[in-house]
């Protein structure tokens, strides 16, 4: 087992080191002439032009990457999107039918809450499309189309490199959804922004690492972290939320951070630690003075504030305890670099606490059972 770890402490410490390498294999093959042509859709543009809207079900970390693609899909290819947890998708008489693409998320291409959405989806007359990170897995042979991520084998039970996959080909996916059915407008400006992920990806790791395993060596007692993000940072907030409560066993909950202020904010006490996700100011700059504004006002209740942010955006030093920066990145493409750090401080405050952090208890890899 050590050998197939490659030298690294665990499989995660591995995948999440794999990451920049997930995202340039899933991506390679699937740019032509500066657009997203994906050669497995060769001749199934029916798929998105006979359609009015699509919903994304997954469960677990590759629900949150579909939250991430909903946002992209309806900027790219204007058309709603929806997104639901498979187990609630199925069993409450959803309005679908021939009109209607659904697109499944599995690494494993095994869960058994997401094959039956799928196969339930069939039987309504609904089109499917599944991404899925194995080859030749139950979901994707159930599926009229399928895309597969290229992140190579995920053994920790916790999803990262799978994660980051999923959602470099839900980028890709709406890029090519877009261009199909006319709507896409800064395709070639995207499709530079998904060439450049890989190298930004590896500089977060290089940057970033130390930093954050020192700061979850220092929370080791902690016994509850909050997660804030907003638009594609909230999903972000969420998977990071995940992370935590799967290899950490620590109570950690992730919010819209709009949402503060109509509940969460009563959790704030002094030392209450908070990670921000904070959006570019270069993609909406009312966006980042909102996010802003929340860390002022977590701040002022005793927060202590982690803020995941861009390298440059000076505005979040006044009221930050830490600050771990990303790369400059277009808006559906920060998300990506985001969930690094998040990944990291998770399986590092495990490693603190002497977990096994690709063994986590109670948890299975793919739960074939429904
Ligand atoms: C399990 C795993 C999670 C994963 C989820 C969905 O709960 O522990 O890490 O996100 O299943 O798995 P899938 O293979 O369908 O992506």
């Amino acid at each position: 087992a050590a050998a197939e770890k490659g030298g690294w402490p665990s499989f995660m410490a591995k995948e999440v080191a794999e990451e920049p390498e997930a995202v340039a294999n899933t991506i390679r093959g699937r740019v032509r002439d500066g657009a997203v042509v994906i050669p497995e859709l060769d001749g199934l543009d029916d798929l998105f032009t006979g359609i009015n809207r699509i919903i994304i079900t997954a469960c677990g970390t590759a629900s949150y990457a579909g939250l991430v693609g909903k946002y992209a899909l309806e900027h790219w290819a204007r058309i709603p999107v929806d997104v639901e947890l498979a187990h609630e998708f199925r069993y409450r008489d959803p309005v679908i039918g021939a009109d209607t693409l659904v697109v499944s998320i599995s690494q494993s291409g095994e869960t058994m809450d997401t094959l039956m959405a799928v196969k339930y989806a069939r039987e309504r007359g609904a089109r499917t499309l599944s991404i899925c990170n194995t080859q030749g897995a139950t979901i994707p042979r159930e599926s009229d189309a399928v895309v597969y991520t290229h992140a190579g084998p995920e053994v920790a039970v916790a999803s990262t490199k799978a994660f980051v996959a999923q959602i470099t080909a839900l980028l890709l996916l709406g890029l090519h959804v877009g261009r199909v059915r006319g709507s896409l407008e800064d395709g070639a400006a995207s499709v530079a922004e998904l060439e450049a992920l890989p190298a930004k990806l590896a500089h977060v790791l290089e940057s970033e690492q130390g930093h954050v395993a020192q700061l979850a060596g220092w929370m080791a007692d902690t016994r509850s972290v909050l997660f804030l993000g907003r638009h594609v940072g909230y999903p972000i907030a969420l998977e990071g939320a995940l992370k935590l409560k799967e290899i950490s066993y620590i109570h950690a909950e992730g919010f819209a951070a709009g949402e503060l202020k109509h509940g969460p904010i009563a959790l704030i006490e002094p030392g209450q630690p908070v990670f921000v996700i904070v959006p570019s100011p270069r993609h909406s700059a009312l966006i980042h003075a909102k996010v802003v504004s929340n860390i002022q006002e977590i701040r002022a209740r005793g927060a202590r504030v982690i803020v995941v942010a861009e390298e440059g955006d000076a505005a979040v030093l006044p009221f930050a305890d830490e600050v771990i920066r990303i790369p400059l990145a277009g808006a559906f493409f920060e998300p990506i670099l985001a969930v690094i750090p998040l990944q990291i401080f998770a399986m590092a405050l495990a490693t603190a606490k002497g977990l096994d952090v690709d063994q986590p208890r109670n948890l299975a890899k793919s739960v074939t059972v429904e």
